[in-house]
């Protein structure tokens, strides 16, 4: 039906029915996270947008067309964020992380918002998901970060992505890397958009990043990245090559990502699902060993990656995967009559009181509507007090896989109950 306030464009409603899907992503994200050593951050949903702007990059697509930025009554400037790096990297140089030792691992979940044209698997409300390590500049780290997104992905019984990675090196303005860009774009300058024109001058390296097919098809056979590298960078790539190989995740070397944002400072990588259509990354990430530095404190090499639930979800439905099950009762009481009807409420109470999960509804009188609703609801055993019962002070326990009943104390009744919850 529609409302007079419908919901924003590229925003959706997680309705009942599908929330235990969430859940359950919630739940094996942290338990993978947990198992290398993660702990969960909660960072603000704003922050000042200079924060995005000087991180994200202000010649980024994110930064430059896709950030919800508001004043406040007092006119300072904040944004919605649309991503959680930033975020992370400005919690943990505020609150002196640097100083409880070895390297922060972080992870976090939670919506991020980008203003950009919705279709299937882009949204301007998403909920992303995602981890960073602060600290520490091992390829052993890369290859680890990478390993918890791998595992994640086999613990949700996913088979059909693929890892792409690469090395962008370190970016230092005018560097040979940027100056081949400018040499290979500068005969096409009429060719690009308005904004690549911009790029040419201002950061060259976005240019290879640009969505418009005109600027797609000259930025194909642009340098890459790849073969700039310093020979540190270089041997750094070939290690974390080596520890993947090692630890048996599939990977291909593709030298054309590049990353839409511009604190990427080493290795990088995505991995994709090709069924998904356009929108086939399922989790993006690299490097950015410039970034604690640039928001404030001392410098620091940093790690991480993040993914969207909503194309996870997708993924999952690719391979008719169910992803968790929704909640039921164990039990369903059912009163007949009015002195079980003033019963019902302390018995349901009593019984949730010892753990279980109990539905009854005061609004159904008869045995038909009550049952009916129990079946519905998915609960295994119906708890019936009729007249009968409340004289002798029993209860009748239904199993409704079976249809087996007997008359039991309460005690007995809910001892049962929970050794089959
Ligand atoms: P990103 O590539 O901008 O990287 O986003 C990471 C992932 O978030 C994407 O691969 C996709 O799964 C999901 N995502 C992004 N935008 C949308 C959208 N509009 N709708 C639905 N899903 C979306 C980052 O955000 C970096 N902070 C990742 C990172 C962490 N790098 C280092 N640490």
């Amino acid at each position: 039906m529609s409302t007079t306030y419908p919901r924003p464009r590229g925003t959706y409603d997680i309705l009942p029915e599908d929330s235990h899907r969430w859940r359950h992503l919630e739940d094996v994200f942290l338990d993978v996270c947990a198992r290398f050593g993660f702990r969960r951050i909660i960072t603000p949903i704003f922050e000042s947008a200079d924060l995005f702007e000087r991180s994200v990059g202000d010649t980024s697509d994110i930064v430059e067309k896709e950030m919800y930025v508001f004043s406040d009554r007092k006119g300072r400037r904040f944004a919605l964020r649309p991503e959680g790096t930033a975020p992370v990297v400005r919690a943990y140089v505020e609150n002196d992380m640097h100083m409880q030792g070895g390297a922060a691992r972080l992870c976090y979940m939670g919506p991020m918002f980008r203003y950009d044209r919705p279709q299937k698997g882009r949204y301007r409300q998403f909920y992303q998901y995602g981890l960073e390590v602060i600290g520490s500049n091992s390829p052993a780290i890369d290859a680890e970060v990478i390993g918890v997104a791998g595992l994640l992905l086999c613990t949700l019984g996913l088979v059909g992505w693929k890892l792409e990675i690469n090395a962008l090196g370190a970016p230092t303005t005018g560097d040979a890397f940027e100056r081949a860009l400018v040499e290979y774009f500068t005969p096409h300058r009429d060719e690009l958009c308005e904004d690549c024109r911009t790029r040419l001058e201002k950061n060259p390296r976005r240019l290879l990043d640009c969505k418009i097919p005109g600027c797609r098809a000259v930025a194909k056979d642009a340098p890459v990245g790849l073969d700039y590298l310093s020979p540190e960078d270089r041997e750094h790539f070939d290690i974390v090559c080596g520890h993947l190989t090692r630890m048996d995740i599939p990977f291909v070397v593709n030298p054309r990502i590049v990353r839409g944002l511009d604190y990427y400072t080493g290795t990088a990588f995505e991995i994709v699902d090709d069924r998904l259509g356009a929108q086939s990354t399922l989790i993006g990430g690299g490097r950015y060993n410039g970034l604690v530095g640039q928001v404030g404190g001392k410098d620091q090499p940093g790690i991480g990656w993040a993914g969207g639930f909503e194309r996870l979800l997708l993924a999952l439905d690719e391979e008719h995967i169910a992803a968790g099950e929704p909640l039921r009762p164990v039990v369903t009481v059912v009163a007949l009559g009015l002195q079980a009807a003033a019963a019902a409420p302390a018995l349901a109470q009593r019984l949730r009181l010892a753990g279980l999960a109990v539905e009854y509804d005061p609004d159904k009188t008869s045995m038909k509507a009550q049952m009916k609703a129990a079946d519905k609801s998915g609960a295994r055993y119906a708890l019936i007090l009729g007249d009968d019962e409340l004289a002798k002070g029993v209860v009748a326990l239904r199993n409704l896989t079976d249809g087996a009943q007997q008359e039991l104390a309460e005690m007995q009744a809910i001892a049962l109950l929970l050794e089959n919850k």
